[in-house]
């Protein structure tokens, strides 16, 4: 079933899946990820991240992430740009730098002006800051938040607004689907931004999901509508549902049913504009190194076959 298809044909913008490099060499995996109709987006997994793309100072290294981006423009992908400032995945010279509040401050612009420049006109929307609060709503400890305070994301936004103006402009953060604290905070953080006047066009909700532990349907489309109630889109950008190993039957008919209540949640909504899975098989998935126990948590299984969730997925779209 063409995944991307059927979402462009029920009014959404697309649906995606995050590719790294390493996969466009797998001639295998290739194959689906080729489909312009399954994927109509992508997101790369890391190499447009600040380690790969400015390993040292006022270095740009953009290589891997271009031939990401000719591939995605070869297989009919839009491409979201992914990420411009985040905690993770910093290279050494910016976190052990100790640099002051001025300094920093130039780093930044820096590296949001060069990274946005370089993609303007193929990057349809960026990724500016990630994961940037706490489960409570607090602001998360970062070399960013810690030297410049709060206004490390305006002075991101605003670089990034000028070097294109025509990009979209998100943030984007894991644990937006309960609702609650982190909810509020990016609503509020929304309408502080408008009212400074910061742009800010989209919230990405990762979606990162446990099987079994979802957020209703309910919870869900109420949390897409108090972010569009600011002005701005709604997208799914990293979706993926783990489960604990070993795989059973039951855990996959409970996964198709969790994969189908989210994308039902976003198709209800129309400003949530787009779904992107963090990779289409098992084989790729990122959750097994990082979740000691857990897996299994895509679409396809680490055959390349669809699993129930492939099919939880087309009945939600
Ligand atoms: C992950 C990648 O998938 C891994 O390959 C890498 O080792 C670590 O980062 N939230 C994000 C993504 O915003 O950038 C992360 O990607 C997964 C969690």
């Amino acid at each position: 079933s063409p995944l991307h298809d059927i979402a462009v044909s029920k009014g959404k913008q697309y649906f995606g899946v995050a590719v790294d490099s390493n996969e466009l060499a797998n001639a295998t995996y290739k194959v689906l990820l080729d489909d312009r109709h399954l994927w109509g987006q992508m997101t790369p997994g890391n190499k447009m991240k600040w380690d790969a793309t400015e390993p040292s100072r006022n270095t740009f290294t953009y290589s891997d992430a271009d031939a990401l981006v000719v591939w995605a423009q070869g297989s009919g992908k839009e491409i979201r740009g992914h990420t411009l400032v985040w905690h993770n995945q910093l290279p050494s010279w910016l976190t052990n730098g100790g640099f002051n509040n001025a300094t920093l401050v130039s780093i930044l612009q820096n590296h949001v002006t060069n990274l946005v420049t370089h993609f303007s006109g193929k990057v349809k929307t960026w990724d500016v800051v990630n994961e940037i609060f706490e489960e409570d709503g607090s602001w998360r400890s970062s070399v960013f938040y810690n030297t410049i305070g709060e206004y490390f994301v305006d002075i991101a936004f605003r670089a990034a607004a000028a070097a294109d103006p025509n990009v979209g402009l998100a943030a984007n953060d894991y644990n937006l689907d309960y609702g609650g604290s982190k909810v509020t905070a990016y609503v509020n953080l929304v309408n502080r931004l408008k009212s400074r006047g910061v742009k800010i066009t989209q919230i990405g909700s990762q979606s990162h999901l446990i099987v079994g532990s979802m957020p209703s349907y309910s919870t869900l489309v109420s949390n897409y509508n108090a972010f569009v109630a600011t002005g701005v889109d709604v997208a799914i950008t990293e979706l993926d549902i783990r489960m604990t190993l070993p795989v059973t039957d039951a855990l996959l008919a409970q996964q198709r049913k969790d994969y189908n209540t989210i994308i039902r949640a976003c198709m209800a909504v129309p400003r949530c504009i787009g779904m992107t899975v963090w990779a289409y098989s098992d084989y790729y998935s990122w959750i097994p190194s990082v979740f000691s126990g857990e897996g299994a948590a895509l679409p396809f299984d680490d055959q390349l076959k669809p699993k129930p969730a492939f099919y939880g997925i087309v009945d939600g779209l």
